[in-house]
């Protein structure tokens, strides 16, 4: 039998979390987020490394413990090596330059200029150069364990990873995938320049270069040769290549018990007509307009009050950064005005739930007859993808044309600009309205999508891709089956 190709991931969060029990004991979470989500697959097919950041006191433990195996959900075993940072250098790469800054300029979301006391020269210099030092480093030791393992750095919190790696093993394969929007020169120059300088070149030390859309790509193109007059390298270093779902492991969550029951739950009480959104508490996940435009859709139609709801599932995210914590306010504070104004007994319009409960998110994905996916920009947007797959009721997805997801999917949805809260209103009407034969045939026609495009053959592009800028010097090695 053929070995499996062995592969180092470089991510800030591990494909797996720990805590401390009550008991004080070491607990395993599942990664959360979308970039996890998506690659954690990957340690059933191949032989994988994958170093992370250790970002909690649990963490920061199994870290002094030195590399260490551990077991997939899907049985395979893999190295797991966490790095432990100062905790104030991770706070500053963290809490202040990956988020919110570089979010925030990724995703149109910046405000720094009007903050009379920002200042990135500490943060950047003692906080993301140091943390991308690190993680850097224990890429460069697993690749003294497996020399010819190709490198898939993941992501805008490391986006120095590859300059260091490169420095250290100037013959080191390597791949950088930005999982977010990538935007153009313009808005590169709101930051010091060193810092965008930097940032560029971290990601042209590499082989090879992914985004999940062709625009982000051109962006980056843009931006590499406003910047460094390196377009041309940008441009043939680059892909664009959209991450996905592993459609068998997803489809094997969903009818497993944990989703089984929540849906049994929600079945009991779902309102007649059920509208859906489901992310992370995030500014660019644009909740508080979603709320402004379901207010609207009530306005115009009083037929459906008490027949209809919107259920908001959001997990709770980066809550140790102020502008996260005052936009959970202003969803709650929005939540609480739609259901003042319309509510009444036995019908509550909006329901609220801020909780980390991915099988009540997959229940909710059987079950949603209109799905609302608006974010001001987003790199791709999973949910997309994934609640189509296991939805029973010929939902319709009324999605952003921010979103990475639209250039894939936009002949079987319902597009809807962000900042347009009666558009948005428009949208959820006509999505109601829709014909059935139009709805199942969209939700097949996506299904279909998604499953000629699946996590499979993300991977293996990506594995061309550098494979063709960088050819392996040892053949023989393959996927596991
Ligand atoms: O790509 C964006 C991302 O890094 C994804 O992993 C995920 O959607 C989210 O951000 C997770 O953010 P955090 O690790 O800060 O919770």
């Amino acid at each position: 039998m053929e070995r499996p190709e062995p592969l180092i991931v470089a991510s800030n969060r591990g494909p797996v979390g720990f805590r401390h029990g009550p008991d004080g004991a070491l607990e395993e979470v599942r990664g959360s987020g979308g970039l996890v989500t998506a690659l954690r697959p990957l340690v059933d097919r191949m032989d994988v490394t994958w170093v992370a950041s250790a970002m909690s006191d649990a963490e920061r433990e199994i870290a002094a413990g030195g590399r260490r195996t551990q077991r997939s959900p899907g049985g395979s075993e893999f190295w797991l090596h966490l790095v432990a940072h100062d905790p104030a250098v991770y706070a500053r790469f963290y809490g202040v330059v990956a988020n919110p800054v570089l979010w925030f300029v990724q995703h149109d979301l910046w405000g720094l200029k009007l903050d009379p006391e920002a200042d990135l020269g500490v943060p950047w210099r003692q906080g993301y150069v140091e943390a991308n030092r690190a993680l850097a480093a224990a890429v460069v030791e697993e690749l003294d364990r497996v020399p010819d393992a190709p490198v898939f750095v993941q992501d805008y919190h490391l986006d120095l990873v590859p300059t260091f790696v490169r420095a250290a093993r100037p013959a080191a394969r390597i791949a950088h995938f930005t999982h977010i929007p990538w935007v153009g020169p313009d808005d590169w120059a709101v930051l010091p320049h060193e810092i965008a300088v930097a940032i560029h070149e971290g990601l042209l030390a590499c082989d090879s270069i992914g985004f999940h859309t062709e625009r982000w790509r051109a962006a980056f193109v843009e931006s590499c040769e406003a910047l460094l007059a390196r377009g041309g390298e940008a441009e043939r270093r680059s892909h664009a290549n959209p991450i996905s779902v592993d459609v068998e492991e997803f489809e094997a969550i969903a009818a497993g018990d944990r989703v089984r029951s929540r849906r049994e739950a929600l079945l009991a009480e779902r309102p007649e007509i059920l509208v859906l959104r489901v992310d992370r508490t995030d500014p660019s996940k644009n909740a508080v307009r979603g709320f402004a435009a379901f207010e609207r859709l009530l306005e115009r139609r009083p037929d459906l009050h008490g027949r209809i709801g919107l259920l908001a599932l959001l997990d709770p995210s980066r809550e140790t950064i102020p502008e996260y914590v005052d936009y959970r306010r202003a969803v709650e504070d929005a939540v609480a005005r739609v259901n003042e104004r319309f509510g009444r007994a036995g019908w509550e319009p909006i329901a609220l739930v801020v909780r980390d409960d991915f099988p009540a998110s997959v229940a909710a994905y059987t079950e949603y007859d209109v799905l609302l996916v608006n974010p001001v920009l987003d790199g791709l947007n999973l949910v997309a993808k994934e609640a189509p797959l296991v939805n029973r009721r010929d939902g319709v997805l009324v999605l952003s044309r921010g979103a990475g997801a639209f250039a894939e999917l936009e002949d079987w949805v319902i597009g809807i600009d962000p900042l347009d809260v009666g558009g948005q209103a428009e949208a959820l009407e006509r999505a109601l309205d829709l014909p059935q034969a139009d709805r199942r045939a969209w939700l097949d026609a996506i299904r279909a999508h998604v499953r000629a495009h699946d996590l499979d053959a993300w991977a293996t592009r990506e594995l061309v891709e550098l494979e063709r800028r960088a050819p392996c010097r040892e053949a023989g090695a393959t996927m596991r089956s």
